[in-house]
């Protein structure tokens, strides 16, 4: 397995796979920077080198740089890519097609959104086949990414919209919990026992939609007596129509995606 790019993400990776029983030996990274890659070396005991001789001695070539870095590299490692070999695109915005069309013809390309709970082993990651996919490469690239979490299969079209949902989605939960937090200290709870309670609850909640596979409706219909406090609480996000703010900010959060996917694709800055 070779992870070009040392960066969080590339870190992640490198530790998920140690973390679910790879061993150093099998992993090589390769990074722009000698003091990161020595820093990775030290840490995690893999072996670095540079981006050819860590593609050509692979049979799975994961691309963990920023979109715009992607082109430079894909020139670099395109003669050094076993025709075998499974390319895994971690870069947001990058199509397989992008990828295809700079390797060998027949080049197994799969693209993957992750998402930053991978850090600890909680991550949501989507992946899309390119046109030159087959059954074993598709369980390679669910190894890989099953290292850091869960792993679902979606048609490429639906990248932007996985973008906006779960990709982005962490920062929406975080932004739920700081409020939710800020409000316990309006209502003179001290700051740690508030977030404490925020933070448990949100586990819990989470914990339970997995574990009961029960819909959130019916969940939250459980807590709401009526008459009672939830219900009035509840009344006051209707009111605030924090529903159609949440639909409104994921359709902006796919839009955006496109847009950024778009300009590195075209190797141009977005605005
Ligand atoms: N972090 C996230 O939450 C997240 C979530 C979803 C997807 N992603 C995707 O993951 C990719 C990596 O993101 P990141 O946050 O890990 O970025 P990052 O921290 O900047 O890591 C990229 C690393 O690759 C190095 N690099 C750049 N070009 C290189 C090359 N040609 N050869 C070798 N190494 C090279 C960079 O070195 P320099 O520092 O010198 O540039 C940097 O250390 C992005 O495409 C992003 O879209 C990230």
């Amino acid at each position: 397995m070779a992870i070009l790019g040392g960066g969080v993400m590339g870190e992640t990776l490198i530790s998920g796979l140690l973390r679910a029983g790879w061993a150093a030996q099998e992993v090589v990274v390769s990074e722009r920077r000698p003091e990161r890659a020595a820093e990775l070396a030290e840490r995690y005991k893999v072996r670095t080198t540079t981006n050819t001789e860590a593609a050509s001695s692979s049979d799975t070539v994961v691309l963990v740089v920023k979109p715009q870095d992607i082109a430079g590299l894909l020139a670099e490692i395109a003669g050094a890519v076993r025709p075998d070999a499974l390319v895994v695109c971690i870069a947001a915005g990058i199509t397989t097609a992008f990828v295809e069309e700079r390797l060998a013809d027949g080049t197994a390309v799969v693209r993957v959104m992750p998402n930053t709970p991978a850090l600890v082993d909680q991550g949501m990651a989507a992946i899309s086949a390119g046109s030159h996919f087959s059954a074993p490469h598709l369980a390679r690239a669910e190894a890989l990414l099953a290292a850091t979490g869960k792993v679902v299969e979606v048609p490429e079209y639906h990248q932007d919209a996985v973008t906006a949902i779960s990709g982005s989605g962490p920062a929406y939960i975080f932004y739920v919990v700081e409020a939710m937090i800020e409000a316990g200290v309006l209502l003179g709870l001290p700051r740690t026992t508030s977030t404490e309670l925020v933070v448990q609850t949100l586990y819990g909640a989470a914990t339970m939609l997995r574990e009961t596979g029960e819909h959130p409706t019916v969940l939250r219909e459980r807590v709401t007596s009526p008459g009672g406090t939830t219900a009035a609480a509840v009344r006051q996000l209707e009111d605030h129509k924090v529903r159609a703010a949440f639909i409104g900010a994921m359709e902006a959060a796919r839009d955006r995606s496109r847009e950024l996917a778009a300009a590195a694709r075209e190797g141009r800055n977005p605005r």
